[in-house]
Order: C-alpha cells, then structure tokens, then sequence
C-alpha cells in the first residue's frame, strides 16, 4: 500500500530534528524516534514488566468489552491502528468484529519487523493491510480501503496519547478528525492520574529495560547520524510533575562531556549533570477526555475503564459539525 518516507527523507527529518532540539536550552529529543527496530523490542519488553501497567490494564478491557465496543461499532468494516507495534493488544478487537463478517485491518507503524509479525499473526482474523508510515500518512493511504457507505473504526492505543503534550494531542486529534468522515469513530486509549509511588517504577524498572529503552534513543543517533554518544556517561532518569500529571523521562549527563553528530551538524558540550528530556507521558482524567474529544470536534460515545490501574479506553464519533463551526454557531 503506501510507503514510508524514502529513507533519506527519514534520515535528512531525524537530523533536522535532532539538531533543533539538542541545540534548544533545555536539550531535548523527540520520543518519536524511541521506535527503530531496537527501541520497539525494547518497549515490547517493557509491556511485560510487573511494573508497567498500561498494556496489561488495555488488554483486560479489549478482554471484557471488545464484544461491546463492536456492537457499538457495528457497521464498520474497515479498522485503522495508528501505531499498531505487532498488533498484540488489538487480537481481541478483531476476534469481536470478525463474528459480524470480514474485515479489513490497517496496522500503521513506522517499524517494517513490528508489521511483519502483525501481518503473520493475525493475518487469521482478518485481511491485513500494513502500511509503513506516520500516523497521519498512514492514515490517508487506509483510508483508500474505506468500504463504501460504512463507517470506519481508528484505533488509537497503548496510552500513546499520552507522549503529546496537551496542545499538540488536541491538534493531533483535530487533523485524524479532519481525514474522517462524520460517523466514523475514533478508539482512544488513556492512561489515568494515579500516584507517584506508582507511576515512577513503572518508567524506571529495577530489571533496566526502560533505562535501556531511553539509552537506545543515543544509540540510535551514533548508529544512523554519525554521533559519538558513549551509552555508559548517561544516567536514566524518571520524574513526577505533579503539576502537569506528567511522567518525564531524562537522560542526565555524568560528567562535562563533548558530544558531535556529523550528520545533524552539531558539535555542544553537555555539563555533568545537565539533562536531555526525551518523553513526557501525561496521564488522563475523564473530564480531561472528554473535553479533548470536544475540541478536536468528536462526541464522546462510551468509555470504559480498569479499575486495577485506571485506565480507560474511549469511543468517540466524527461529529456532523467541525468544532470551529460549532463555535461560530
Ligand atoms: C508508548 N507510550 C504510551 C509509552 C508511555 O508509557 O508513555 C512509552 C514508554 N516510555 C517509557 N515506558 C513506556
């Protein structure tokens, strides 16, 4: 179907990137690019730890309510994953919407091996579509399988959400609505507010799987722009704000050290103990949801929740009119 960026178009962004945001006062990296074929094993792994709650926590609502969210989707025959990974948390959806007849699957990733295990393993419950690409290129080229006259299911999972800041979640939100058609619905998956005490083991795992999630971003940038970052000088960090119900992950300089990436043009000197912020994963309230799902120009349809570690998975419908509209109205 579509493909991704040319690899050099890839290549020539992640250097474009990497240059803005190493260069800016607070040094930071996209966790965009956490996802090459290291980094999305490396966050396959991290879904299993005892610590980390959010896939287990989506897999036992998809396990209790995919029978639901299909009835209420009735109709679609066409769903669209952004970010799919392997497809693993999304087995039970189709297992749902395959009792009504066949469907067409669409998992998006950038990750070529995270497709191909998709395609082989669930290739039983549907005719799998992947596609290589951003979530929003990715989008518009599904889109192209729409079957006529029926509404389309977008999956949203995992908490991804959560990795936007607010302002760029909304807007993210307002530009799948813009490629939808009215009745067609969104699927999101959110992480809840619940406490530090919880949330911080669950970014800085005592086995070392996410420090060596976050290291692998560096890893990267010496593999495919040239860098010289030695893995060993950086300390992983994870931090609550409170404020922002955010988790933040950092990587902290242990000593004043010089660093050079060729081909981002960049030569800086990082001092000990200055960071590099490379995610931050906001958590949800439903009010918060349900605001965001306004402003993005959807009607929130349903939610449902884990009550072991709150989390809620929300069905939201393309409204007829574009919030702007509304507005003027
Ligand atoms: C993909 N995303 C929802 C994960 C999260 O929880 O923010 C990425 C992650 N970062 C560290 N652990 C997991």
């Amino acid at each position: 179907m579509s493909a991704a960026a040319a690899p050099e178009a890839g290549r020539a962004r992640f250097a474009r990137d990497v240059r803005e945001g190493l260069s800016r006062p607070q040094r930071e990296l996209s966790p965009e690019y956490f996802y090459d074929d290291v980094g999305s094993a490396l966050f396959e792994a991290i879904c299993h730890l005892p610590e980390y709650g959010v896939t287990r926590a989506e897999e036992r609502i998809l396990a209790a309510s995919a029978g639901e969210i299909a009835a209420r989707a009735e109709g679609a025959r066409l769903l669209i994953e952004l970010g799919s990974g392997s497809g693993r948390k999304t087995v039970r959806v189709l297992e749902a919407f395959g009792r009504n007849g066949r469907m067409v699957y669409c998992p998006i990733d950038v990750s070529p091996s995270a497709l191909e295990r998709c395609r082989r393993d669930l290739e039983h419950l549907a005719v799998i579509r992947p596609v290589t690409a951003s979530y929003l290129d990715g989008l518009r080229a599904a889109l192209a399988e729409r079957p006529p006259g029926r509404p389309v299911l977008v999956l949203f999972l995992g908490g991804t959400i959560g990795n936007f800041n607010p302002s760029s979640a909304v807007a993210f939100l307002e530009r799948v609505r813009g490629l939808l058609a009215p009745g067609d619905l969104l699927l999101l998956g959110a992480d809840l507010v619940k406490p530090a005490e919880v949330l911080l083991p669950a970014y800085d795992d005592p086995a070392g799987v996410t420090a060596a999630f976050n290291r692998n971003l560096l890893a990267r940038i010496n593999r495919e722009l040239g860098g010289n970052f030695t893995l060993s000088r950086f300390a992983h960090e994870a931090r609550y704000d409170a404020a922002h119900q955010r988790v933040e992950m950092h990587l902290r300089s242990l000593c004043r050290q010089d660093v050079e990436v060729p081909a981002a043009g960049l030569r800086f000197t990082l001092e000990e103990g200055e960071t590099i912020w490379t995610e931050s994963s906001y958590r949800f309230d439903l009010a918060g949801l349900t605001s965001m799902a306004a402003q993005a120009g959807f009607d929130p349809l349903a939610h449902w929740l884990d009550a072991g570690w709150p989390f809620a998975l929300s069905l939201w419908r393309v409204g007829a009119v574009p919030p702007d509209h509304q507005a003027r109205a």
